[in-house]
């Protein structure tokens, strides 16, 4: 691993050695995968009654995991029913047959959904897999489960980011469950395809929050925060891909549960070696405002260094929050190719994966 001087982002050739991949141009894609997931999820046939419905759960790990933290900061505050995301092997003691669980796992292999989704399945919940292949689509064509596949193509699950996180939301708006989510699913599209350009590598560094962004972070450690609701999925989505595309420790709090105990932590002097990224939105509540102010003062002899990141105004809710969550993305890319690391392949991850194979 090598660091670069942050011109480097505007080298078209060191971008393309840097990123072998493509991991830019699938990042920018979200828009289309957005698009496409939410056609093709909606229009799956025979999914489950909604009849009598009393709760929703989502099972995923990793980059498939996060689709469940979308639907949840999107939703969990407008629907009458609990969305549940658990990531991990347990199913929740209440999921039933009134549970609609989707079983969400990109490869199909994934050890933790797997046993989750046999769990719903003797249970008799109402299921929906999400999977581009693997063990999970051979056991819902075998149990007679409705699946929602995914283009297997895109070469690592968290690059499926938009097909993942439109699956639950196609489903749900065909079951009627959702306040009608076509309008919304095409402004964030829209909103997305522009946003691309604007942090893509061709917008040069002087004039690419992206790019700015990612070279503050060279050489700290990041923190990210989200405001409730809206930012707490990118919030999460930024740390897992720092780690994942720019292999670096990054670390996730939500304001305002970090004034109940992370800021304790923050003691004199302990932020220097950090930067915070804090991310918020204009639907967040109005007390966050001058809750980060005083967060902030009330931290400032850490040292922490911070920079605001705000989601794009959309016209619906997912727009903004995808708008975090890619710029987020690009980041994570842009940090990986000035630390001189392919932002792709997660050697660690599938060695433990490899490893734990029955
Ligand atoms: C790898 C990645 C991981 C996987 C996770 C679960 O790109 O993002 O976080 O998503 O290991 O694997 P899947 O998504 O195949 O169930």
């Amino acid at each position: 691993m090598s660091t670069r001087a942050p011109a480097v982002l505007d080298d078209p050739a060191a971008i393309a050695a840097g990123d072998p991949e493509g991991m830019l141009g699938l990042v920018a894609s979200l828009g289309t995968q957005l698009r496409e997931g939410f056609a093709t999820a909606r229009s799956v046939p025979e999914l489950p009654s909604p009849e009598g419905l009393r709760s929703v759960v989502v099972c995923g790990m990793g980059g498939s995991g996060v689709a469940g933290d979308v639907l949840r900061s999107l939703y969990a505050a407008r629907l009458h029913l609990p969305i549940v995301v658990v990531k991990g092997y347990a199913l929740p003691e209440f999921c039933g047959r009134d549970t609609l669980v989707m079983a969400m796992s990109f490869s199909g292999n994934t050890e933790e959904t797997l046993v989750a989704y046999a769990e719903a399945v003797a249970r008799g919940c109402r299921v929906v897999t999400v999977a581009a292949g693997g063990e999970l689509a051979t056991l819902s064509e075998a149990d007679d489960v409705t699946r929602v596949s995914i283009p297997g193509t895109i070469p690592v699950p968290r690059a499926a980011l938009g097909y993942l996180s439109a699956a639950p939301l196609g489903v749900l708006d065909a079951m009627a469950m959702l306040p009608a989510a076509e309008r919304d699913v095409e402004a964030a599209a829209v909103l997305l395809d522009g946003l691309a350009t604007e942090l893509g590598p061709d917008r040069t560094l002087q004039d690419n929050v992206a790019k700015d962004l990612a070279a503050w972070l060279q050489g700290r450690t990041p923190v990210v925060w989200g405001s409730e609701g809206l930012a707490e999925a990118p919030a999460v989505r930024w740390k897992t891909q720092i780690n994942e595309n720019a292999k670096v420790p990054a670390w996730v709090g939500i304001l305002s549960e970090v004034d109940h105990n992370e800021i304790e932590g923050w003691s004199e002097g302990s932020g220097r070696p950090y930067g915070l990224v804090a991310l918020r939105h204009r639907e967040e509540h109005q007390r966050m405002a001058a809750r980060f102010a005083a967060t902030l003062q009330a931290i400032e002899s850490a040292g922490l260094e911070a920079r605001e990141v705000w989601a794009t105004p959309s016209a619906g809710a997912l727009g903004s929050m995808l708008s975090l969550i890619m710029t987020g993305d690009f980041v994570a890319t842009y940090l990986a190719i000035l630390r001189g690391v392919d932002p792709t392949p997660v050697p660690v991850l599938s060695a433990l994966k490899e490893r734990l194979r029955p």
